[in-house]
């Protein structure tokens, strides 16, 4: 299959598995059992149109992270009231379209937005559906690049002055508040910090009910991680039943912004070996014909993944570090990796690529975005071309 495909689109490109996320999606999905919930699907961790779809079609909302993916969620079959727009900085234009859409709910992450929000919905006649995302100052204890839930970070207000900030809400006319929202972080491998940030939430929004502030929903975000090295994943189940536990004394509509989770392992970058080098007494390098501009993870955050060859030689594994064509020391996916022995124009893959890989593309060093493949039982379609210099430089003078 890889071979074919390889064949057909050429490398690098990345290929998805339909029914790994249909999987995915149906297991987080069931384990709500008959509690009244919604998935939005975080479409920053991949929007590409087929897998937005295929999510959608599953029963899936979105969050989105700029107004831009709220127009693929709505291009995707969304309705406004099926998507959440979260976002640490978002203009005065996004603010207004979302408010004009009449969203589900505008994810506020401070005082001065809150503002901004209810005069700019007052402005245009309209009542903003406001969540406020709040930090619960919880250490996810993942990668501190992708933690967003400590008082140290960026991210929403603190939990302690969410009751003040809702009081302010229901005395603005042009403002409704719809729910709590919290997010701690990204690729969260322990369920604690998850309940804690949860049983946070909860505990805010009866304190809101006592003091007659109601509300329709909570949100719970993102951060569910997956096994990168092929080991235990955090089980989605339990997950969701600490979600639900923490919940139990409220009726209210319980959300999840999941994103790696439902499509991270069922991507995967295919690529190919284009040099193979070493000096004596020198590393071994396998270079590659995907970098940083396919996947900036390794880059990013040093992250790891599994590599292999699609069709492994005979011969000992031997470390090399595995490293792609840009001229940045940063391009490198592993070092001192063991590898079976591989040569000039073999396939390698990339696992668990989905979630984090085709999103932070880039066009750097003038490299084309590469195409994507969607694999559904045995058939595949190519549900992006590979982009052209001229695509690329259409938008030049
Ligand atoms: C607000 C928000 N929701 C959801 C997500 C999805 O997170 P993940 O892909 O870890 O599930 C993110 C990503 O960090 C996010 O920023």
């Amino acid at each position: 299959m890889f071979d074919q495909i390889a064949d057909a689109v050429g490398t690098p490109a990345y290929v998805y598995d339909a029914g790994a996320i249909r999987t995915a999606y149906a297991r987080l999905d069931a384990a709500f059992g008959d509690r009244p919930h919604a998935i939005h699907y975080a479409l920053k961790a991949n929007s590409s149109l087929a897998l937005v779809r295929l999510l959608r079609s599953l029963g899936s909302g979105a969050d989105a992270n700029s107004i831009g993916e709220v127009e693929v969620a709505l291009r995707c079959g969304c309705t406004p009231r099926d998507i959440v727009f979260t976002g640490v900085g978002k203009r005065a234009d996004e603010l207004a379209r979302a408010v004009d859409l009449d969203l589900l709910a505008i994810n506020v992450e401070s005082p001065g937005e809150l503002d901004r929000l209810a005069r700019l919905a007052a402005d245009r006649g309209a009542v903003a559906r406001v969540a406020l995302r709040v930090n619960p100052d919880i250490d996810a204890r993942s990668h501190p690049h992708i933690s967003t839930g400590l008082k140290s970070n960026k991210f929403g207000v603190p939990i302690d002055a969410a009751p003040a900030l809702f009081r302010e809400i229901a005395a603005r006319p042009s403002l409704a508040a719809v729910g709590i929202h919290v997010h701690i972080g990204s690729q969260i491998t322990a369920l604690d910090p998850l309940e804690r940030a949860a049983e946070a939430v909860v505990a805010l929004a009866t304190d809101l009910r006592a003091q007659g502030l109601p509300i329709e929903h909570l949100d719970f975000g993102g951060g569910l991680g997956i096994a990168y090295d092929g080991g235990t994943a955090p089980d989605p189940d339990e997950y969701v039943r600490r979600i639900v536990r923490a919940a139990k004394h409220t009726d209210l509509l319980l959300a999840i912004e999941p994103g790696r989770v439902l499509v991270g392992a069922a991507g995967v970058l295919l690529t190919r070996v284009v040099d193979v080098k070493q000096f004596p007494g020198a590393k071994r390098f396998v270079v590659l014909d995907a970098g940083m501009t396919e996947l900036m993870r390794p880059a990013l955050y040093d992250a790891f993944h599994r590599i292999e060859p699609v069709h492994p030689r005979p011969g000992a594994e031997v470390p090399v570090d595995i490293v792609g064509p840009i001229c940045e020391s940063t391009d490198t996916f592993a070092r001192d990796r063991a590898l079976p022995p591989v040569e000039v124009g073999d396939l390698v893959i990339v696992r668990d690529a989905g979630a984090y890989g085709a999103a932070m593309g880039s066009n750097y060093l003038r490299r084309l975005l590469p195409p994507e493949v969607l694999l559904d039982g045995e058939a595949w379609t190519v549900t992006r071309r590979r982009q052209t210099l001229d695509d690329m430089l259409a938008l030049e003078v």
